[in-house]
């Protein structure tokens, strides 16, 4: 199957496995696993942070930020398509008492103006705003990232109000590859930025949370009490460490290729899609002579997967482990079913 459902789906490649075999590996709740210390250490200063925390999840890696960021009570403001707010299981209210202020962005990218608005008070009965919670690249959005001039704009706006910057960066990578803005910018406007090696660039496990020296403190123990101390983790250090060093330079074929999908069915009949909105490596499209349900079946009996992203919206997401021939039997197999 041409698995185009998410770029969660690769499987390890025989390189990144041989990495993970031969990693050297010590206790990792002991700070014994050389091989995960110096990834730490690795990606923190690729993002000019001071420390990064290796977690199991993107989820975790924002529930953590949340956690430290905030005093139960507080509220979070966020685009209203964002993963904290609608994927992780409430985490926030449940794990850190904390609320959600939802603000409704341009395709999850919110701009200052927008932000501005969603401060509260500070009346005894307002909840008190402490942080801005931004998702780039974003998921729900398509694939849209941030601008380093909206950034900018947005890490003054919460200098100004004394609130806290949070960067959800699943797929900070593909917002880097297609902007142009180095990691080390993300960096330097954020408090906390959440990166999974586990997305686009195909690593089997693992998120972290890159934070200040003293906020790593508080993310190790809650880590632990949430129960993500782990081992031996040098076998998965090694592995995002190979998508690293591997796979993050084809994120732009991936950008290729979704333009080039976007492209073709832009030109079918039955299809709605903004090539416009065709950003990164994620491609929602709008199915308008047939269901989501009947169009996916027939994308099945074509080998091709493709997911729900709405009542009349698929999504489709390109990852390194389709390729160009793949990409044309996915023309295909749309073509014969909205010819
Ligand atoms: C934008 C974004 N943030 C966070 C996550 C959570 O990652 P995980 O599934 O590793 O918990 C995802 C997962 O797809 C995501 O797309």
């Amino acid at each position: 199957m041409i698995d185009l459902r998410s770029d969660t789906v690769t499987k390890p490649t025989e390189g990144m496995r041989k990495a993970m075999a031969q990693a050297e590996v010590g206790d990792d709740v002991f700070k014994e696993d050389p091989t995960m210390n110096a990834f730490q250490e690795k990606v923190a200063e690729m993002f000019d942070m001071e420390a990064g925390v290796f977690v199991p999840s993107g989820t975790m890696g924002n529930q953590l930020a949340m956690n430290i960021l905030t005093q139960p009570g507080d509220e979070v403001i966020i685009d209203v398509t964002g993963h904290v707010y609608n994927y992780e299981s409430a985490g926030g209210p449940f794990l850190s008492g904390i609320q959600f202020m939802t603000l409704k962005g341009d395709r999850g990218v919110m701009t200052p103006e927008l932000i501005r608005t969603g401060f509260r008070g500070h009346n005894d009965w307002d909840p008190r705003t402490s942080v801005i919670s931004l998702e780039n690249t974003t998921n729900k959005g398509g694939g849209a990232f941030y601008t380093k001039e909206n950034l900018l704009a947005i890490r003054k706006l919460a200098d100004e109000k004394g609130v806290m910057l949070h960067i959800d960066g699943a797929r900070i990578w593909n917002a880097s590859v297609a902007s142009g803005i180095p990691l080390s910018f993300y960096g330097s406007i954020a408090d906390t930025i959440s990166v999974c090696f586990s997305k686009a660039l195909g690593a089997p496990i693992g998120s972290m949370l890159l934070c200040s020296q003293e906020n790593k403190r508080l993310a190790m123990r809650k880590r632990k009490m949430w129960g993500g101390g782990m081992r031996q983790v040098g076998i998965l250090a090694a592995a995002a460490d190979y998508a690293l060093d591997n796979h993050y330079k084809l994120l732009e074929d991936d950008h290729r290729r979704a333009k080039s999908f976007t492209e073709f069915i832009s030109g079918l009949n039955g299809i709605n899609v903004n090539l416009d909105d065709v950003a990164t490596n994620i491609v929602l499209f709008d199915v308008t002579s047939k269901t989501v349900e009947e169009t996916l079946k027939l994308l099945s009996s074509n080998h091709i997967g493709m997911s729900q992203f709405g009542p009349n919206t698929i999504r489709a997401v390109f990852h390194f482990q389709v390729d160009d021939k793949d990409l044309e039997d996915v023309k295909k197999g749309m073509n014969s079913i909205f010819k």
